[in-house]
Parts: structure tokens; sequence; C-alpha cells
């Protein structure tokens, strides 16, 4: 197989974006052109202004304006891409489907589907079709149906090269990955130059020895393996969070502690109100329903309870900051410091804050929101998407909402006249804010509920607040 030269990426979202900007950065000599059928998604990715880029990523504005309009062009011409292209990554969406057989476990193949059926269509001459998108274990087989059965003109190798960047730190990992997991038909001669082709393109910039060829099952396993593993470590850490407060024990002394430990190592402990984001939920849920279909209740229960202890950590801070607040939060004003499921993103995708917002609403508090990257509408969709999801009429979820959130786009009017201050992401700014002065605005007794324990217990109590962190006696 001779060098790739063009490479389309179907879907321009938070991995199919940053993903290839960097393999377009690093890449100058291939064509890298991403795809999307969301016309103003590609628009953003086209902003003069790099403030603007759709997603908000440390370091992303640098690498697309290196490579954009270089290699890297963002379109939404896809037949045009897909037929110009050597290589096509699929990189687009896989929710839990929430309809039919598997509803709210299995994963929602409906737009890769959609994917292969283009490219099937599209394609006139061979081509290496990568999954780049998280899929359940042997989904290559159903594209490779498709394509047999629609275009037999044209000879298709599919790869697996599942991708493990975390958001807020997505191009240090692209730059720097731990590995690159690529998974093909070892097996034949055609399934080899395929994935010594994709191995070219990281070897650009990262070692060979970091690059994993696998066969295609085990490299569909191990992105599902990975995400489970990660989430049931901090599941782990939670659980003890739980008994720490009961029993006066520090759970971030314990995690020192215990990360000490080489065999356990120190990632991946920081106990917090419950993990968020895209993926984890979903992709474990895609677990629970691979292996009860495959006649494995027992594992498919042991992958569960990650997700239930994660769901009681959530309500476990809720109930905390209701309890403290002397039973009830009606009419009280709750301000939350932070929306994102974690810092230096602007996503809000499963994010613990909604479930929270949610359950301090059901009991009537008023939530008053200050996110530094999250836009007023996105809070406004996740709330209104969670309930109407539940049944709520569009008018009766706008109403409530209108009655019970207000946004701020700075901190210092959203904290004022508050009852309390629940923070629900680490962003770094919060722990510099002026909390004497915070005190001061404030209704007393005012409450600090910490729900990312990156705030100072005792410098709180000292200037007056009464203060709740997670797992802290
Ligand atoms: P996303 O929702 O941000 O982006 C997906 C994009 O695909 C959307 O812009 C959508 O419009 C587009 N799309 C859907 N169907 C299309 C079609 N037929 N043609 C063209 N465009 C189409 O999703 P994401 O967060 O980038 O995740 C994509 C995949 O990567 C998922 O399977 C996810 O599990 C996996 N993943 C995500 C992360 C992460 O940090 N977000 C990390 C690793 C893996
Ligand atoms: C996660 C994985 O880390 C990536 O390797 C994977 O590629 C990605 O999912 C995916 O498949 O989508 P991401 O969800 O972006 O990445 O971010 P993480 O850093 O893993 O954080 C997930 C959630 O766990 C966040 O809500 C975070 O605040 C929480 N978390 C993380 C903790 O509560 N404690 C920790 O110690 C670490």
């Amino acid at each position: 197989m001779n060098s790739i030269k063009s490479i389309c990426c179907i879907g321009a979202g938070y991995v199919g974006g940053p993903t290839m900007a960097v393999i377009a950065q690093k890449n100058p000599h291939i064509q890298v052109t991403v795809v999307d059928i969301n016309e103003a998604r590609i628009a953003a990715w086209n902003e003069s202004d790099l403030t603007k880029l759709p997603v908000y990523e440390p370091g992303l504005p640098e690498v697309v304006a290196e490579a954009r309009g270089r290699n890297l062009f963002f379109s939404s011409d896809v037949n045009k891409a897909i037929d110009e292209a050597e290589m096509i990554f699929i990189s687009v969406n896989t929710p839990t489907k929430n309809y039919g057989i598997g509803k709210g476990q299995a994963a929602d193949l409906k737009f890769v589907e959609l994917c292969a059926r283009q490219i099937a269509a599209v394609a006139k001459q061979d081509k290496i079709v990568v999954e780049k998108s998280t899929l359940p274990v042997r989904t290559a087989e159903s594209i490779k149906r498709i394509f047999d059965a629609t275009n037999g003109d044209v000879k298709f190798q599919i790869l697996s090269n599942p991708e493990f960047l975390a958001e807020g730190t997505a191009i240090n990992d692209l730059h720097n990955a731990d590995r690159i997991l690529i998974g093909g038909e070892i097996e034949t001669p055609e399934g080899n130059a395929a994935i010594e082709a994709l191995v070219q393109v990281y070897e650009s910039w990262i070692p060979r020895e970091r690059i994993i060829t696998t066969r295609l099952w085990s490299s569909e396993l191990s992105k599902l393996t990975a995400n489970a593993f990660l989430a049931q470590r901090i599941s782990s850490i939670n659980a003890i969070s739980a008994l720490c407060e009961r029993t006066g024990a520090d759970v971030d002394e314990v995690a020192h502690a215990i990360g000490k430990d080489s065999r356990i190592g120190p990632k991946f402990l920081k106990s917090s109100v419950g993990f968020g984001g895209s993926c984890f939920q979903k992709d474990i849920l895609n677990l629970v329903y691979l292996c009860n279909h495959f006649g494995l209740p027992e594992v498919a229960d042991y992958w569960e309870q990650v997700i239930k202890m994660n769901d009681y950590q959530k309500h476990r801070f809720a109930m905390s900051i209701i309890n403290a607040l002397f039973d009830t939060v009606s009419g009280k004003k709750i301000t939350f410091l932070g929306w994102a499921f974690k810092k230096d993103t602007n996503d809000t995708r499963e994010s613990a804050a909604i479930y929270i917002a949610d359950e301090l609403i059901q009991d009537q508090a008023e939530v008053h929101v200050y996110d530094p990257q999250v836009s007023p509408e996105q809070i406004k969709n996740d709330l209104i998407y969670l309930w109407t999801q539940r049944g709520v009429s569009a008018d009766e979820a706008q109403k409530r909402f209108e009655q019970a959130v207000t946004i701020y786009s700075e901190p210092t009017e959203a904290l004022k006249q508050a009852h309390a201050v629940a923070i629900l992401t680490e962003w770094d700014e919060f722990k510099s804010y002026d909390w004497a002065s915070i005190y001061a605005s404030m209704l007393k007794p005012a409450f600090v509920f910490d729900g990312r324990n990156i705030l100072d217990k005792e410098q709180l109590e000292a200037i007056g607040f009464k203060v709740k962190a997670i797992g802290k006696g």
C-alpha cells in the first residue's frame, strides 16, 4: 500500500475536529477534509475568529491556525469528500438508544449505518474505512455487510482505531498519546496493508512502539473496556467518599495514600460530585447490553454497578444541600459555579450539574448558574431536554425553566444574596475568587458545597462559611 494522500473524516464534533486537526498538522503531505451534515458546525470550524470554533479546547486554535487552508479543510459536501479520499474516518455520534430494542442501554448505530451506506453509494475506488467512533464489538462486521451488499465493484478494508483523548486535554492527549490502537484483518495481506497505511499516518509523530495493532474485535472491545475501567475507579473512590463522611476520614488523604501503591497509581482517583461526559455512562451501558446479549448477566450486573454508584453520588450531593439548608431549598437562591462536565471544555453532556439542578428544582429551589464557557442556550437546552424526555410538555418545561433558573455571564451578581454556593465544575478561576467578599455578599448562614474539593475548607470556615466537601467528615 502506498502512503495515504487524502483523508476524509465524517463527523466534525469533539473527536473528529481536534483529531483531524492534529493529523493534518503532523502530516502536511496529506489532504484532510472534515465533513458534517451540521452546516452551522462546519461554518464555525471555518470561522476566521479562532475563539469561535465550535469546540473549546486549550491549544486547538493554534493547531487549526497552522493547518487550516493548507491541508485541513472543513466542508458540508460529504459526497465530494468521500469520493476524493483514500481513507475515510467515521467519527459520528453513537448515543445510547432512546427507542425500541435496547432502549436505554444499546448504542444507537443509525448514524454510523447512514455513513456506511453513503460511502458505499458514493465510492468509485477502493477505500480504507476507519471506525473512529466508539462502537459495540463486531460493528465492523455489520459495516462490511452493508458494503458487500451495496457496492460489489469497490474493495473496502475496515479498521478500528478508537480514540482515547479526554476533553479539556485533547490536544496534549493527541500529541502525546499513551498508545494508538489499530484493529484490522491481521489474517489477510490486504488487512495488513490497510493497518500499515494507518500506522504510517500516526508514525509522523507517535513512536512506533506506542502503536498497537490487534484483531478488529479486540480493538473495538478495548475501547469500551478502557472507559469502563476509568469510570470504575471514579465510582470506587466515590463509594469510599461516602464512608469517609460517616467516619471522619478524608477521601483526598485516602486517595493519596492508595495512589502511592505503584499497582494502583495516582491518576483518576479524584472524588467528585459524579462523573459526566458523553461517553462513560453510554459506553458502560453499551457494555452491559452486550454482556446480557451474550448471555453473561453476572458480568452485566458487575459493570452496571459503576453507573448506579455514580447516580447515587449525584443524588447524595443534592440531598446534602437540601439537608444542610434545614431540609428545604424552596425559594432559596442556590448558585452553581460551573455547568460543564469538567474544566476546560464547553461540553455539558451528562454533566452532574444537570441532574443536581433538577433535584433542587423539584424541591422548588431557584438555581443561579455561572460557567465561564457554557452558553446560556446550552444550559437551557440541557434542562428542557431532560424534562421533555421524562414526559413533561415543551411548554411546561419552558415555564419551569423560566421560573427556576437564572444564568449569568459573570460570577458577582450570581453570588449576591445567595443562600448557598455549589461548585459543580473544577474551573481554576473559582480557586482565586475573593471568598471573603463573596461571604459578605451572601445571606447567612452562608454555605459552600464543594463538589470538586478544589477550595480550602479550613480557610472558608475561618471566613465564616459552613462548608461541605465530598468525602470530608
Ligand atoms: P459529536 O456529537 O460532538 O460529533 C458527531 C458529529 O457527527 C456531529 O457534528 C454530527 O452532526 C455528525 N454526524 C452525524 N451523522 C452524520 C452523517 N451521517 N454525516 C455527516 N455528519 C454526521 O460526537 P463526539 O463527541 O465527537 O463523539 C463521536 C464519537 O467518538 C462517539 O462514538 C464517541 O463515543 C467517541 N468518542 C468521543 C470522545 C469525546 O471526548 N467526546 C472521546 C473518545 C471517543
Ligand atoms: C473519557 C476518557 O478519559 C477518555 O480516555 C475517553 O477517550 C473519553 O472519555 C471518551 O471515550 O469519550 P472525558 O469524558 O472527556 O474522557 O473526560 P475525563 O477526564 O475522563 O472525565 C470524565 C468525568 O469524570 C468528568 O466528569 C470528570 O470530572 C470525572 N472525573 C475524572 C472524576 O470525577 N474524577 C477523576 O479522578 C477523573
